[in-house]
């Protein structure tokens, strides 16, 4: 079994039961104890550094509405430059309160009722959803597992993109399959896209979540000018530091001017300004939590060794290598069980519905967790299989 790494910050359960999660409340009861492992948040403490922004923030006493802070912009500028080699202009960033109302502003900021959004398949559920709910047709791009690795059937791609398919929503790294795209498949998307006209969206929510030490996160508008200029991508420091209950905070990156003005033509009286605890929070993160990161994804990829390894070992699951993200893709259709996530939920572990996400066979494990939680999760796992 996969060591675990001595990791001071997190070895501290933090009883997460009775609080105010989504999580862990929503399946739980006084009668029934219900581990939450769906919703993709984090059992870990943040960064005491951002806990310390927000408290300093909050001693100012006074919250009416804000501006972002002077040193925002320049600090996620410096830290797209810095990661990815990616130079970016202030112009360019559209503060947003949250990636899935973007999503959703993308998908029909440009064309016509009936004109095509595309996505891979499995996705995150909005991706599969924006379509129906902004008046457009819905293209999969349907993904098996090849050698081990979940991938887009790229003639399937090719075969149904067309003018008419006016966005592209990539999830990069890709959840629920864990995947970090690599640089041929981007050019792939991106030919095709740019060949159509189609706008690329990509939400890269996960992007500093790589556990992978040989696999590196490129933002598709970072391989070329031209792909730079047809897209919108979706950034946030919600999700790797663990900050969703302190109020939403994302950034649209839009470098041509056209699609910006389209994009917040959509955004216009829908989508709320982003609060001061949300700037000051993303700021120290992005600018000063790298260490902590660094612990945070040792700790996560100690508990995908972990979980890998046990899934492996339990007749009935399967789960394909998580390269990034902190959420388990498990194959379910040998299970033997006629509804698998029930019969987990009815042992006291709450999943994620692989049928939200594109995949009835399948159920999503959230892992983000101290490891004796996911020591007991496997423990019942194997008990609603027994
Ligand atoms: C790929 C992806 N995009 C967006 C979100 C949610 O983003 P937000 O809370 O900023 O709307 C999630 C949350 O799980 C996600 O996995």
């Amino acid at each position: 079994m996969p060591n675990k790494t001595n990791s001071s910050l997190f070895d501290s359960p933090i009883e997460r039961r009775a609080s105010d999660s989504t999580k862990w409340s929503r399946f739980s009861s006084k009668e029934h104890d219900v581990i939450g492992a769906w919703i993709a948040d984090m059992d870990l403490p943040t960064s005491d550094k951002i806990i310390d922004a927000i408290k300093d923030r909050l001693d100012e006493r006074v919250f009416g509405y804000s501006e972002p802070p002077d040193q925002f912009f320049d600090v996620v500028i410096n830290r797209l430059e810095k990661k990815y080699g990616w130079t970016t202009k202030q112009e360019w960033f559209v503060p947003q309160p949250g990636v899935v109302p973007s999503l959703f502003f993308a998908s029909n900021c440009f064309g016509d009722t009936g004109d095509g959004v595309m996505a891979a398949r499995p996705n995150y559920r909005y991706f599969l959803e924006t379509a129906e709910h902004t008046g457009r047709t819905f293209q999969p791009v349907d993904c098996q597992v090849n050698h081990g690795r979940w991938e887009m059937d790229f003639d399937q791609m090719h075969q149904t993109i067309s003018p008419r398919t006016k966005t592209f929503l990539l999830c990069n790294p890709h959840n629920p399959v864990g995947r970090v795209l690599d640089q041929q498949e981007l050019e792939t998307i991106a030919d095709a896209c740019l060949a159509n006209g189609t706008i690329i969206c990509s939400d890269e929510i996960h992007a500093d979540l790589v556990l992978d030490t040989d696999k590196q996160h490129v933002p598709i508008a970072s391989l070329d000018p031209s792909i730079e200029k047809k897209s919108i991508t979706l950034i946030s420091a919600s999700k790797a530091f663990n900050l969703p209950a302190i109020g939403g905070l994302s950034l649209a990156i839009i470098p041509d001017q056209d699609i910006r003005a389209a994009f917040q033509k959509r955004a216009y009286g829908v989508a709320t300004h982003p609060g001061a605890l949300a700037y000051a929070a993303t700021m120290t993160a992005f600018e000063e939590c790298d260490d902590w990161l660094t612990e945070a994804i040792g700790y996560l990829r100690d508990n995908r060794d972990y979980l890998e390894a046990q899934i492996t070992g339990i007749d009935g699951l399967a789960m394909t290598h998580v390269e990034a993200t902190f959420l388990a893709w498990i194959d379910v259709s040998n299970s033997g069980l006629r509804n698998p996530l029930s019969t987990f939920l009815d042992h006291g572990v709450a999943l994620s519905d692989g049928a939200d996400m594109g995949n009835p066979d399948h159920v999503r494990l959230n892992f983000a967790c101290h490891r004796s939680t996911l020591e007991e999760i496997v423990r019942r796992l194997k008990t609603g299989l027994s």
